[in-house]
């Protein structure tokens, strides 16, 4: 049985994924400009993952018979002041995700949707893995400091991270 309770917080989640891709996709833009390569390479990939998480719920929720609404997205104009600021909102961004997915998880078991359950692991897989990432690249910012070159190498190195 396919509740009516989970369908809303599925498709809640769907207008998330798609919060996080075009928020991924501003900040590739934004440090598009800015020389640093590999870090907006990252990015812009990373909007296509989101944007990937954003189409297994919508084809999940249409399997289940259910009916997808999305909402309109607004990603709200930012001016970071460093690359590690722009980590820091990242990783937020990710943990506040990752609660909405336990919440997620916990309503499925509620509801008694093991079918949901079973879907939705994929995700918290995903969720560890995509909050991890961000956070080993801040914390490799901050071990960099201010220091111009070893942002330079991590610009570099940064897609054979994202690639682990
Ligand atoms: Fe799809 Fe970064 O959570």
């Amino acid at each position: 049985m396919f509740s009516e309770k989970i369908q809303i917080e599925l498709i809640k989640q769907i207008n998330r994924e798609s919060e996080s891709s075009q928020l991924y996709l501003y900040m590739a833009s934004y440090v598009e400009s800015s020389g640093f390569e590999g870090i907006c390479e990252f990015l812009y990939d990373h909007s296509n993952e989101e944007r990937m998480h954003m189409l297994k719920l919508i084809r999940y929720i249409n399997q289940r018979g259910g009916n997808v609404i999305f909402n309109k997205v607004c990603i709200k104009n930012t001016i970071y002041g460093s690359i590690k600021e722009l980590f820091k909102k990242l990783l937020d961004h990710e943990r506040k995700i990752s609660s909405k997915i336990n919440f997620l998880v916990e309503l499925s078991l509620q509801e008694k949707d093991y079918f949901t359950y079973n879907f939705l692991q994929w995700y918290i897989e995903e969720q560890i893995e995509e909050e991890s990432l961000i956070k080993t690249i801040l914390d490799k910012i901050e071990l960099i400091g201010e220091d111009k070159g070893g942002l330079y190498l991590l610009d570099r190195d940064i897609r054979k991270i994202h690639n682990k």
